[in-house]
Formats: structure tokens, sequence, C-alpha cells
């Protein structure tokens, strides 16, 4: 999909969120093992595979997952939308499903399609990076059922740090929120442990629907294998009822994949960790080199959100296209107009093809 948008045009694409890495040899061998057998019938999760889960958490995050806590998924977006219809009614309006932004932009769409009430808060962006405005949280929170929370952030990349978690749970307490924690990047953080919302305290875990997943870690988003973890069993009824009979179950392949990522991606994923790391930094370098662009500093995932309102152009993604990198349009990231002067750069990509975008980036900007 990243790469067809632009066939047979000099646009180097860095858009949509999948990586130009091959996944670990042991998870190509996997598939074909799997492929060699030629049986394709109806699967389902099987013991090991929803071992190496469990042991994944276990050993990542320190949480001890029950398997019956898990809920398989072909998607985190599906995800999503399964939350906004398990939670609250449409009746009066549709309850309020509260999230922040720039977001991922189906966190803008679930909702409404859902016949929900949307209420988003503009994240604060501040020298030391982007965060939350916790009083004005609390003010919208009030009218919401449910908060769909991006941990860690796409696109500000972000990775919550333990205290501002704590704040966030002690207002979904207070206004009796169900917290979606999409984590789909938890395995991308750039320095120390990622810390699931759920594992705050017991009474967080049993209002929270954590959303995960292989496939942008290990880049296999086109396999389409994820998995909620509900531990409270009457949510997980609500969420059951709610995908029942529309959510297809996750394909073979992608279930495959999952385990082998699992159990045999550490070493890949340290060593893409240190790539992407080094990404970062370039990106950051050059950006603070180029008057007009601005951004701060990426703590997870393989996407930079870079602040193009000195550049005085109105819309900077098309701009960037027209020199020959497609980036993502800050405007789907929030409500109305807010971050069209925004961009979102995948950096997931080699070093060869990510220096020649910057390099394109900088002559757009009419720097040398
Ligand atoms: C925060 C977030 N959630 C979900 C997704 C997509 O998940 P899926 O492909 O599993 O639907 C993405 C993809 O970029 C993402 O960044």
């Amino acid at each position: 999909m990243r790469w067809a948008k632009y066939a047979g045009r000099d646009v180097i694409p860095l858009w949509v969120a999948d990586m130009d890495f091959s996944a670990p040899p042991e998870v190509v061998d996997a598939l074909q093992r799997r492929i060699a057998s030629g049986l394709f019938g109806y699967g389902q999760p099987w013991p090991s595979l929803v071992e190496a889960v469990l042991e994944h958490c276990a050993s990542e995050y320190a949480w001890t997952v029950e398997p019956d806590w898990l809920v398989w998924l072909p998607g985190l977006v599906s995800g999503l939308h399964v939350a906004c219809r398990a939670v609250g009614d449409r009746e009066h309006g549709g309850d309020g499903v509260f999230t922040a932004t720039p977001v991922y932009p189906p966190f803008l769409s679930a909702p409404v399609e859902s016949g929900r009430r949307l209420l988003t808060l503009p994240l604060v962006a501040t020298e030391s990076g982007w965060g939350w405005d916790f009083a004005a949280a609390d003010a919208l929170m009030r009218a919401a059922r449910l908060f769909l929370l991006c941990h860690p952030h796409n696109p500000v990349g972000r990775a919550w740090r333990e205290d501002e978690l704590w704040q966030l749970a002690a207002l979904a307490e207070k206004h009796d929120l169900v917290v979606c924690s999409d984590e789909i990047h938890c395995d991308l953080t750039f320095a120390g442990r990622h810390r699931p919302f759920a594992t705050l305290s017991p009474e967080i875990a049993a209002r929270t629907i954590t959303l995960m997943a292989p496939s942008k870690t290990f880049n296999l988003a086109g396999l389409g294998c994820a998995f909620a973890i509900i531990p409270d069993s009457r949510l997980r009824a609500a969420f059951r009822a709610a995908l029942h009979g529309i959510v297809p179950h996750v394909n073979a392949l992608g279930l495959v994949a999952c385990e082998a990522a699992y159990r045999h991606g550490a070493a890949w994923r340290r060593q893409l960790i240190d790539t992407l790391r080094a990404h970062a930094a370039r990106v950051e370098q050059v950006v603070d080199g180029l008057p007009g662009l601005s951004m701060t500093s990426v703590e997870a995932t393989f996407l930079a959100w870079i602040d193009c309102r000195g550049l005085g152009v109105e819309h900077p993604a098309a701009l960037f296209e027209r020199h020959g990198v497609g980036v993502s349009d800050g405007a789907a990231f929030g409500p109305g107009p807010a971050y069209a002067q925004y961009v979102r750069l995948n950096f997931g990509t080699t070093r060869a093809l990510l220096d020649a975008a910057l390099e394109r980036i900088r002559t757009a900007c009419g720097s040398p």
C-alpha cells in the first residue's frame, strides 16, 4: 500500500506505518513451514501460541496475563471500533469517547462511526515534548464513558511516563471510564521498559482493554494478527458480544507469525530499535537545522511528528510530495484544520532512502 500509492513516480513513500525491513528470519521460516503443509482450513490460537504471548507479557512488562483474558483480533483498528461499540450506548446522541490529539486517525473515526460522541483534547507541546493538560482532561471526561489512550502515542512519539499514566488513571477512576489502551507500538520504545496502563493496579486493570500486536514491531501488518487483553469478565463479555459475527477470525498465517515473532524475535528487535533510534536522531538533527521546521524528540515508534508552521506554507505535506517525499498529512490527526501544517514522517526505512528523503525535504524548505 505504501509503495503502490506513488507507483511510477519519483516519490519516496514515508507515510503509512509499516517498515522497509524484512521480518525476522525465524518468522519467515515458520511461515514457510506452515505453508508447506498445504492445509489452510479454519485456524484458532493454539496453546503454545497463547503461551508465547503470555511469556512475552511476563518477560517484557512483568505482567501476568491469564489465558482467558485474551481476545484475538485481525487488527487493532477493529479493536478500537469494537471497544466503542461495547462501551456505552447510542441513546441520547451516544456516550462520549474521550481521546487526545493529534492522534492516529481511527481514534477519531471509530467513535463517530460507532454512534458515539467524540471528545477531543489537544495534547500540549512544550520544549521537553508533548504532554497532557490534566485539568482540561478532567473537565472533558465528565461527558465520557470510554477513553481511547494511545500508549506509546502515534504520532507524537511519546512513551507515557508512569507519573503521567497514574494521573490519567486517577481521572479514569474519578469519571468511571473504561480505558481502551492501544499499545501497538509498545515494543518499539527506545529507552526503558514499557509500562502497560493495565498494570498500574488491579482496579485499573478491571476497567482496561489493552490492544497489542506483533505487527508494528516485526513488520507483519499485512498478516492481520492482534489481540485484546481484558481482565474483567463482564467487560470481556461485552467486547466479545460486540465483535461476534462481524469481526473475522485471525488467519492461520498471522497466528504462526505471531508465535515465531514473540518466541524468536528478541535479538532482531534489539537491532531494529538501535536502527530506529539512530534514524530518529538523524531526522531530529536535520529538522533542527531547518528554519521553519521543529519536532520534539521521539521516544518510541518509527514516526516523526514535524511541526511545519514556521514554513508559512498552507499545505506542507503537498509541498514535500511535490519535492519527492510522501509523508502523512497532519490534517488527518485531529479535528478541523488544527494540524494541517504538521506532517508525520515514517523513518522505518533504509538509511539511504531516509537520507535521500531528508535531502529532498531540505530542498523543499528552500535550504541549500
Ligand atoms: C496506534 C495505532 N493503532 C492501530 C494501528 C493499526 O492497527 P491494525 O493494522 O492492527 O489495524 C496503527 C497503525 O499505524 C497505529 O499506529
